[in-house]
């Protein structure tokens, strides 16, 4: 059988362009290669696409950009062209793809963008659609659906930067319903990028300014004391979760620098809670996951906060960090699943979804 034809889309526009790279490596270097052939389109950081031939070994450091191969490419809107368009010496051609795997974190990749543009290209896609992506992305959306579905999670409230002029009033709000310290973050980000902790009303407004140099929406939530816990989530009308992970942080809270750069932090598998903690964030990951619409996949962020037990969902990462470090291939390791296989069934899981989508 002819190998099917896999467009890995890596880089991109936003904050984690970095850890895209990272992502993207690993994941070109170990999809089943007696199944599947790699056709890789790298975004660069301003937004351009490029058709890129050379070495895995040269995404992490961000030399592929200057690889001489390189040529303008793009993913064609036109459902009947189903493929990426390159621009070799001004003529343009079109390569067939069988589907896309966006390794794409944050803005412009796992926001619902890319996977508007491959709904329009009618290509198959790993992940989740174009509803889910956009509401797992923003943090104020996701929250208001989770809290009219009754998920658990910790208090918290949100403004808009047209609301700075009457910031005392707001201050107000937030040291009542939610008292202090308060964690301040844009609603749109991702990565730990413009989030910070503010103990008093001075180091609150200095938050709502760093958070609003990245989005014109804040949310504010209640700082919650326990275990950082997470699930992945897999499937598309029966997803599975597996046992919760636990990250233990080396700082005050788990920062960029934590999750990819220094490797500080450390992951326990299983986490370290009673089985029936398990299986409550476990089947609660699943309630989420499904009450977002999500398919494909997903990394279900929860805290199981000290001294009340209680299980408070953070947020959901639609494309969770793929990188040997990461948490969401860990768990899957862990569950019995190779790194190979699970890229293997997470491109069926795109396919069979292509499909009861056209039924
Ligand atoms: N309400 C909270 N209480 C305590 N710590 C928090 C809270 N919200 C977030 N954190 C800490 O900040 C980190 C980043 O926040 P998160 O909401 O997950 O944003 P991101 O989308 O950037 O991952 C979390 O992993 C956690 O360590
Ligand atoms: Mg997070």
């Amino acid at each position: 059988m002819a190998k099917q034809k896999i467009c890995v889309l890596f880089g991109g526009v936003s904050s984690e362009h970095e850890v895209s790279l990272m992502s993207a490596a690993s994941v070109i270097r170990n999809i089943p290669a007696d199944r599947y052939e790699v056709i890789p389109v790298g975004i660069t950081k301003k937004g351009r696409w490029l058709y890129y031939p050379g070495p895995v070994a040269n995404l992490a450091d961000g030399s592929w950009e200057q690889y001489p191969d390189c040529v303008p490419a793009f993913i064609s809107p036109d459902a009947t062209d189903r493929g990426i368009v390159k621009c070799v010496d001004g003529a343009f051609t079109l390569q067939k793809v069988d589907a896309v795997f966006p390794v794409l974190h944050g803005k412009g990749g796992e926001d619902g963008t890319v996977q508007g543009l491959l709904e329009l290209a009618g290509i198959p896609y790993v992940g989740c659609g174009v509803l889910s992506s956009a509401l797992c992305m923003d943090k104020a959306a996701a929250n208001l659906v989770m809290d009219a579905a009754g998920i658990d999670r910790c208090e918290w409230d949100y403004m808009t930067r047209a609301e700075l002029p009457g910031f005392d009033a707001v201050a107000d709000r937030l040291e009542r319903r939610l008292g202090w310290p308060i964690f301040v973050k844009p609603a749109n980000a991702g990565s730990s990028v413009g989030i910070s902790k503010a103990h008093d009303r001075r180091e609150l407004l200095d938050a709502v300014h760093l958070a609003l140099a990245h989005d014109t929406r804040i949310v504010f939530e209640r700082f919650v004391t326990g275990q950082e816990v997470e699930c992945a989530v897999m499937g598309n009308d029966g997803p599975q979760g597996t046992l919760p992970g636990e990250i233990l942080a080396s700082q005050e809270f788990y920062t960029y620098d934590d999750k990819y750069l220094a490797g500080t932090s450390r992951v326990v598998i299983p986490a370290q809670l009673a089985p029936e903690k398990l299986e409550e964030v476990r089947v609660t990951a699943v309630r989420a996951y499904r009450t977002l619409c999500c398919t494909g996949l997903a990394r279900v962020d929860f805290f199981v906060e000290a001294g009340t037990g209680r299980v408070l969902l953070n947020e959901i990462n639609t494309m969770p960090g793929f990188t040997d470090i990461s948490m969401y291939p860990k768990l899957m390791l862990h569950a019995g699943m190779t790194y190979g296989g699970l890229l293997d069934r997470l491109i069926q899981l795109a396919f069979e979804r292509k499909e009861t989508a056209n039924g």
